[in-house]
């Protein structure tokens, strides 16, 4: 692939960035962050190497489940802004070379959205069959089908105005929308439709998996999905959609498409980030190897959405249950950071202990593997979480901008703040973006130059992955390989120097080997043996990028 395929296909090698209005910046001091205040910071996020953000809903919502409860489709909650706010955002990201990317959010709405009200009323409302109702209680126990075991028992309530049961995988105020019905899935397109023609690039598809079945009149999810992407492909030719499918690896590549590539072009890669953390929690790089062995090869328009961490709990379903134990003992032993049984809610520096070279070889393992960096904010300055606010809100608080009031996310009193800061080692007296720009060898400094180098480096996005044998488990050795250029990826996972031995593959004579993260070492090319085989001691969790090219071709610089 050329880099004008690159460009074509632009979710290959974008850089992806997650944020929530509310939490970013408050421009108006009310305590809330806004639009306006977005639109204030999108020349630091252009400033990074972020091409594309994803905003988190910031539709009219009672948010009792942060915003992904939804009473209005076609609407900004005016906390936020307005829709005129939002066009404002969207234009100054286009101009920064920016895409944006929304939510959305039609598993379900809240109970509280006019289709529902109007629902429960009658069984004879235009909107009964917007949703899915029975007569009788299941007869089965469905807890162990329930996302939010803290809140719910069931997928099924009692409605007792509409007098029948209605289904709903989240909470309760969350009622599932029966998408099997042919009118909400012309509502669904109508949803798509408005945004795009506002000028989105497009859309992270929520809970996918949840979206069909356990209605009467199943639908094949594959179905939906082939028409939603024909719609948006209609609408728009280089519009993208970004699935939340947390499923193991083989159901997980369906939703790609059975003709490739003909249902969602991203897929985020829940199990390799699981295995990722057991990987670190060992410091042994075979977890990872293994999850990454076993992911199937996807079609050339497809991609894996990377990464570490997201606003949820850190779910680590699809570990074992000794596997997930051992996670949680490294990374998060008290049970207060533990969520649901099957995650963490914390950040990952905090999980790391703060420990500068570990974070940076997981973010370096972000940026390498295959696919398409998703951040999520604060994450490029180190932010912790704050374990005193309940639940998966411990990771949503505000972005710490200064060492001033409330981190300066806002000018208003503190107890008028939307969600309470970290205090302590990860509050913004000490983890801020400000002083992290007057310090060279900072977090935020480091991501902004390997950003750079990934933006560079196009081949990780549209090459093909092997795993080299590097003789030693406690390093992950990759090669991404792309036309006449390879790139040869190592990460020692260990705490330890680690020595290495890696074959090039190709014919070292007429190759050559540039260190593409060259931080004042000692020349590369003094490390390949007669051989042609690449021998290096690597120091505790050191991380090397090299690219491997033909030597008539101009090195990178
Ligand atoms: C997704 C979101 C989560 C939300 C849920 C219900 O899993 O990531 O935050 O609570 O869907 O919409
Ligand atoms: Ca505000």
């Amino acid at each position: 692939m050329t880099r004008a395929d690159a460009s074509d296909l632009w979710w290959k090698n974008a850089i992806v960035y997650c944020l929530d209005v509310e939490t970013f910046l408050d421009w108006n001091g009310d305590g809330i962050g806004d639009l306006n205040g977005v639109v204030e910071r999108i020349d630091y996020l252009a400033g990074i190497g972020i091409s594309c953000l994803w905003l988190m809903p910031f539709q009219p919502s009672p948010n009792r489940d942060d915003g992904y409860d939804i009473v209005d489709y076609y609407a900004v909650d005016h906390r936020l802004g307005t829709l005129g706010d939002f066009v404002v955002l969207l234009r100054t990201a286009k101009d920064r070379g920016m895409r944006v990317i929304i939510d959305l959010v039609v598993n379900h709405t809240s109970d509280k959205h006019p289709w529902f009200k109007s629902a429960r009323r009658s069984p004879r409302s235009p909107h009964r069959d917007f949703y899915v109702w029975r007569d009788e209680p299941p007869k089965t126990n469905t807890k162990a089908k329930v996302v939010f075991p803290d809140a719910e028992d069931s997928i099924w309530s009692w409605d007792e105005q509409a007098r029948q049961w209605y289904l709903h995988h989240f909470y309760r105020h969350q009622p599932d929308l029966n998408v099997s019905n042919p009118t909400v899935q012309e509502e669904i397109e109508r949803i798509i439709g408005f945004w795009l023609e506002l000028g989105v690039d497009g859309f992270r598809v929520d809970a996918v998996p949840f979206l069909v079945g356990e209605s009467g009149n199943e639908l094949d999810p594959h179905v939906l999905l082939r028409e939603l992407r024909a719609f948006l492909s209609r609408r728009r030719g280089d519009a993208v959609l970004l699935g939340e499918v947390n499923l193991p690896p083989k159901e997980l590549c369906r939703y790609f498409g059975e003709h490739p590539g003909d249902e969602l072009q991203m897929l985020f890669d829940f199990p390799v980030m699981q295995a990722t953390y057991l990987s670190l929690a060992r410091g042994d790089a075979r977890p990872l190897r293994a999850a990454l062995e076993a992911a199937p090869e996807i079609p050339q328009e497809c991609q894996w959405a990377r990464f570490l961490r997201n606003h949820d709990e850190l779910t680590l379903d699809q570990l074992s249950e000794r596997e997930r134990e051992e996670v949680f003992a490294a990374f998060g032993p008290d049970p207060d950071m533990q969520l649901f049984g099957r995650g963490l809610r914390r950040r990952l520096p905090a999980m790391l202990q703060g420990d500068q070279q570990r974070i940076r070889l997981a973010y370096s393992l972000l940026l390498s593997l295959p696919g398409t960096p998703v951040l999520f904010y604060g994450e490029e300055i180190g932010m912790g979480e704050n374990l005193a606010i309940e639940g998966r809100m411990s990771v949503r608080t505000p972005m710490q901008w200064t060492a001033q009031r409330n981190g300066g996310f806002s000018s208003a009193p503190p107890s008028r703040v939307i969600r309470p800061l970290p205090e302590g080692p990860y509050g913004p007296l000490a983890v801020n973006v400000a002083d992290q720009r007057g310090d060279p060898n900072s977090l935020l400094n480091w991501f902004e130059r390997m950003i750079r180098r990934r933006r560079e480096t196009a081949e990780l996005g549209m090459g093909r992955l092997s795993l080299l044998d590097p003789g030693n488990n406690a390093v992950l050795a990759h090669r991404v390989d792309d036309g006449p250029i390879d790139i040869i990826v190592l990460h020692n996972l260990a705490n330890e120097p680690s020595e290495i031995t890696v074959g090039l593959g190709r014919g070292h004579d007429r190759y050559e080997l540039t260190d593409l993260l060259n931080m004042g070492r000692e020349p590369v090319t003094n490390h390949i043996d007669k051989r042609g085989r690449l021998r290096l001691t690597l120091d505790a969790y050191d991380y090397r990028w090299f690219r491997l090219q033909p030597s008539d071709q101009p090195t990178a610089p």
